[in-house]
Formats: structure tokens, sequence, C-alpha cells
């Protein structure tokens, strides 16, 4: 069985914003079945869907109320089973989500806690502790909410008096759980198992370096930064929650039971853990395949910072035998048709209002093009976010009386919040929510320019954004250009605005930032992320030549 793997192509569907069946203005199971025919086509090898389980949506759908069910807004089992099924007879691979740092508040098990007694059994599945102070009235420690305020609530005893605290490093209705109870590790397990029993070809893991706390809790200093200080982390001062050792140990449980599955089955990490050799540790050959590589996604767009980057990258996880990964959007970043849209390189990942610097569309397309056509040429496995083909901008002026990120709403809109990126994706351009579903309404409002964007506007356009998706992934599946550990940089391409590296038999270059370049002699254009100018290399683009 060969290890697919290491160098898919895997698409993020994020079900609240693909498909709507139902016409309620929110995606849905079915929705995301009949529109899978479009992904075969783009020509990807698997899908991996953000959550669709019970939950009371607090966090969409990240706050899981039960593992193993389906959340009536989303449809049924059935229609589980339905679009992993019709998914495999198409050829794409199913990932599923996996959220193991917390549950949902309303999840069976933290209801039970609540109704139990401090020190008891039910209490221990969670991350319960006596509060500070003579009457308990302070937080055990000073860790922050990564969604904004403390991370601990009180709760209130069965007897009506003032109790325990919880720790919540999401949002209050996110309880984290205490991996050091074996429960925990049974109920993760057989979760496991139930949607690798119903086909699903692997999890991407939320938050992967999260379910281990440094015993005692000890306070740590704050840090605002996206997930709760990662960018402070070095070998010697890393934060008591994230990348805890003992997390690795739960990772190789897992390895050991998707292992025991045939298939070919992966296991992917969302671990926002730097530097990169840390990260790599989570792909170590009894652990997990692989983990998104954000060190990638906040590089600036610029020759140097994205050589150094992929050299990292590809070093680093070739030291431990794992593949690279690439992810440029996702339903947690602003989508990087906007993040390049901010001259001189980029813009950091967090969210954009009415009120802030809007990005420069046209420049941030180009770049955005040319990006993916250079990640798409490294060696790995490389990770789309839906919409992303159509050149969909962030929405960057929702109002926020429709925001719904409770990152928005616990820190009174200081952190604009993740909605931007999370806005219903049109297939139609003249049908009602641009086709996304057969009623007007969405849960988030659509942008006037997504009509313009739409699927049906792109496809079979030469030159569109989605044609040139098309034609990356057929040729890098016919050129195996994502095969590979290693980096084979072409030096007399290698400048301060521009970078050439040979992939097999083809050559890519990229243009940052500098006069348009002459192209070397001898060779053909397979792919170009925009037009030539007078067949020389202009700024912001990217060509991948095969000999003539
Ligand atoms: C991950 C998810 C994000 C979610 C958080 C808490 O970062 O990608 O959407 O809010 O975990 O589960």
């Amino acid at each position: 069985m060969t290890e697919w793997w290491r160098d898919a192509v895997v698409y993020q569907v994020y079900p609240r914003s693909f498909a709507d069946a139902d016409g309620d203005g929110i995606g849905d199971l079915p929705g995301i079945t009949s529109r899978l025919p479009a992904l075969a086509e783009l020509g990807v090898d698997a899908v991996w869907l953000s959550p669709f389980y019970p939950s009371p949506q607090n966090d969409a759908g990240y706050d899981v109320s039960d593992y193993r069910d389906v959340e009536p807004i989303f449809g049924t089992l059935a229609d589980a089973d339905d679009l992993i099924g019709t998914a495999h007879d198409l050829g794409l691979r199913v990932v599923v989500d996996i959220v193991p740092n917390h549950t949902s508040s309303e999840h069976r098990w933290f209801q039970a806690a609540l109704a139990a007694a401090p020190g008891s059994h039910e209490r221990s599945r969670y991350m319960f502790r006596d509060g500070g102070g003579e009457d308990g009235s302070t937080p055990p420690n000073n860790w922050r909410s990564v969604f904004g305020g403390s991370a601990w609530t009180r709760v209130t005893e069965p007897d009506g008096t003032p109790g325990q605290w919880y720790l919540h490093l999401f949002d209050s209705t996110q309880p984290d759980v205490n991996w050091d109870n074996p429960d925990v590790h049974e109920e993760f397990a057989e979760t496991l198992r139930f949607w690798l029993d119903r086909g699903a070809d692997g999890f991407r893991i939320d938050v992967a370096h999260s379910m281990i706390k440094e015993a005692d809790l000890p306070d740590w200093e704050d840090d605002d930064s996206p997930m709760g200080g990662t960018a402070e982390i070095t070998e010697d001062r890393r934060p008591p929650m994230w990348d805890q050792e003992g997390v690795h140990e739960i990772y190789r449980e897992w390895r050991r039971i998707v292992d025991s599955y045939d298939g070919d089955r992966m296991l992917v990490a969302e671990a926002w853990v730097t530097p990169y050799e840390r990260l790599a540790r989570y792909t170590r050959p009894d652990e997990l395949h692989q983990a998104f590589n954000f060190d990638h996604c906040v590089a600036p767009w610029r020759a140097a910072d994205q050589r150094g980057v992929v050299t990292t990258s590809v070093e680093g996880s070739a030291a431990v035998g794992a593949p690279a990964t690439w992810v440029l959007s996702n339903h947690d970043i602003v989508r990087h048709a906007s993040r390049f849209g901010f001259p001189p390189a980029s813009r950091g990942l967090g969210g954009i209002g009415p009120d802030d610097p809007q990005p420069d569309a046209v420049l941030g397309l180009r770049r955005a093009r040319a990006a993916t056509a250079f990640m798409l040429s490294l060696p790995g496995s490389a990770y789309l976010y839906q919409g992303e083909e159509l050149g969909l901008p962030e929405h960057t002026t929702l109002p926020g009386d429709v925001r719904q990120d409770p990152a928005w709403h616990r820190t009174g809109g200081e952190d604009t919040g993740r909605d931007g990126c999370r806005v219903p994706v049109p297939w139609e351009a003249d049908a009602p929510s641009f086709g996304f579903g057969p009623s007007a309404g969405t849960w988030l409002p659509q942008p006037p320019v997504y009509g313009e964007l739409a699927r049906d506007r792109q496809q079979g356009v030469e030159g569109s954004t989605l044609e040139l998706y098309k034609a990356a992934l057929r040729l890098r599946r016919e050129h195996s250009l994502g095969h590979g550990d290693t980096l084979d940089w072409v030096e007399q391409w290698c400048g301060p605005q521009s970078l050439g590296l040979r992939r097999g038999d083809v050559l890519v270059l990229v243009n940052f930032d500098g006069e348009p370049a002459d192209l070397p002699a001898g060779h053909r254009v397979l792919l170009s992320s925009g037009p030539l100018t007078d067949g020389r290399l202009p700024s912001d683009t990217t060509v991948w030549l095969a000999p003539a």
C-alpha cells in the first residue's frame, strides 16, 4: 500500500459554509455530498471536514457534545456514511476532525461533573480546581483563554454555593478534559475506532499540542499571540499549557490504533508549535503522520523568508522521516488572497474589520496565485481551504452585529475574530446566495465580489483562478512534484527578489518583487500563475517550466 498522504493535496471543507442542501442558510452534509464531484474534478486527493458532530455551535462545532453522532443542523449519521461512500467512489479520501483538548459544556460528562461533588470521579475528567483567596473567589492561576478573558470559570455547586473553577483554554463552553484520567483515553480511542469503522481515512487533531498541562498548573506570563503564546516558545521557555512532553505518549497510543486498520489511515496535527524541530517531533515514526506547518503560513512574501522557511520545513521533516506540509489558508486565519494584499510583504493572520486598513485585492490575488503555485510545487503534502481555488478574499467589512466568533464576543470586539474567512462560498453567480443553497439567507452575509468569483464564472475560463488550480494539481500529479524530501535551489535564480527550484524535470521560478526577468532559454511554460510581460516573468508571479 502506498503512503498516499505523503504528497496528498487535502481540501478543507468547513461544513457550515460549503453547500446548503436544505435551505436553512447553514451548510450541511447532503450539500457537501452533492458537490463532491466538483472536488474530484478540481483534482484533490482528500477532503478534510471540520467538525459536524452534535454541538451547541458556540465555537462553530469545535465545541462537541457527542463525538459519535452528527449535529442535526448538518444531517444524520446516514448522511455522513453517504458522504464517505460517495467520496470513496469518486477516489477521494475523507479526513475527519477530532477535538480532544476540550468537550462542549453540554457533553454528558461535563453535565455529570457539574452535578457531582468536588473531588468526585466525574469532576476528575475535567480540570476542576479550588479558587484562591480566603473564599476561593480568585481563579486558580493567571492563564488566559485564547479567545480572551480568563481561562477559568467558577461553577455554582449543586447546593447553590459558589464553588470550584474549571479550566477552558478556549471558550467557557469548552472545558478542557483531564488526560491523566484513563476514561478520557478510552473515550477518544473509541471515537477514533467509531469513525475508522465508518470508513474515515484519517483525523485532523484539533489543538494537538494542548492536551497535557504542566503539573501544578503554574502561572504563565500573558501573551496575546493568536494561540496563547506559541510565538514565544523556545527550548528553555515553554508555556505550561502547550507542547508538553506527555502529548507524545497519547499520539503513540493513537498511532497504534490507526495502524491496526487497513487502508493506510493517517493523523495530522494542528499544533502551533515552534521552533520547527519541536513541531517535527509530533511526526516521529511512531506518532502522527503529519503536522500543519504554520511557520510557512506566517512567512512574509519575500524571497529570503520563503526560501528559509521552505528549507527549514523540508529538512526538519525529513530528519524524522515525515513529509513537510504546506497551508496558506484555513478557517482560523485571514484568507491568503487578502493577507498578501498588504505591501510590502504581507500581514499577520488576525481578522480584518471595516475600520482596519483594507487589502489591495488585485495585489493580494496576484500574490496568492503565485504563492499557491509555489506551494504546490514543493515536496510534501498541501492543504487547501474551500474557496481559495476561486481566489476568494476575506470578507473584511462584516459588521459587528453579524459576527459569531467567540473571540469577537469575549474581547468586546477587540479581537476581530475569524468570521471573515468563514463566509459561505459561491457556486453560481446568478442564483440566490450565489448557489450556496436554495434560499437567499446565509449564516454570514456574502460580499458582492463573491458573485463575480462564483465557480460557474470561472469554470472553463482560461486564466481564472479555478483553472489555475486545476492545471497546477494535474501537473503536480503528472510530474510527481510532491514526492521527495530534498530541495534543489537554482542559485543563479536565487536572489533578494526571486527564487528558482528544480523539482525533477520541472523548473519553478518565482519573482517576488523585482523587474520582469528573462526566462531561461530552452524551456516551455507548463504553468504560470499570471500573465507574462512580453515573455518575461513579472513580479509576484510563479512559473513552472519544462525543457522545450
Ligand atoms: C482550533 C480550531 C479552531 C477552534 C479551536 C478550539 O484551533 O481550528 O477553529 O476554535 O481549535 O477548538
